[in-house]
């Protein structure tokens, strides 16, 4: 069994970028913590960052036949993408998107997910450990997890 764990732009800047609002936590430490829960639980997971939305949507894509479910923080394509929502459209696991950040809480434009509504739900605002609640969902609801 396979997850596919999905970071989008800025978010290889964890750790450094704006810690008051991400944290000190870098995106390899948040690798590191969901290998090892992974492990842990018998199963794999693919790991990609990319700034670019099309190979977002490409990873998608290509993973879409071999995933057992979607972790995925578009980043700021959240806000704006209807491609990359296309592309998880199309795919028929359970997606979890999560946000470090308390969306809800900061500007107006970030209130509005154009992929919350083809996502099975939403995490925001518990930092980076919501990886880690999102990966023990997608275990505990999966028939092989
Ligand atoms: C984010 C929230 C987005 O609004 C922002 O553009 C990001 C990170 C989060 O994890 O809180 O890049 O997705």
């Amino acid at each position: 069994m396979r997850i596919l764990v999905v970071n989008g732009p800025n978010l290889n800047m964890l750790g450094t970028r704006e810690p008051h609002i991400y944290g000190a936590t870098t995106l390899a430490d948040i690798e590191h913590a969901l290998s090892i829960r992974a492990a842990s639980r018998g199963v794999d997971i693919d790991f990609v960052q990319s700034n670019h939305e099309g190979i977002i949507i490409d990873t998608i894509q290509q993973h879409q036949r071999t995933t057992a479910g979607i972790i995925i923080n578009p980043g700021a394509f959240t806000h704006y993408s209807y491609a990359i929502r296309d592309a998880l459209s199309a795919v028929s696991v359970p997606i979890i998107e999560v946000h470090i950040s308390n969306v809800y809480t900061r500007e107006p434009f970030r209130h509005h997910s154009v992929i919350a509504p083809v996502a099975t739900g939403q995490i925001a605002g518990l930092g980076w450990r919501g990886y880690l609640l999102a990966l023990d969902w997608l275990l505990d609801t999966t028939a092989n997890g």
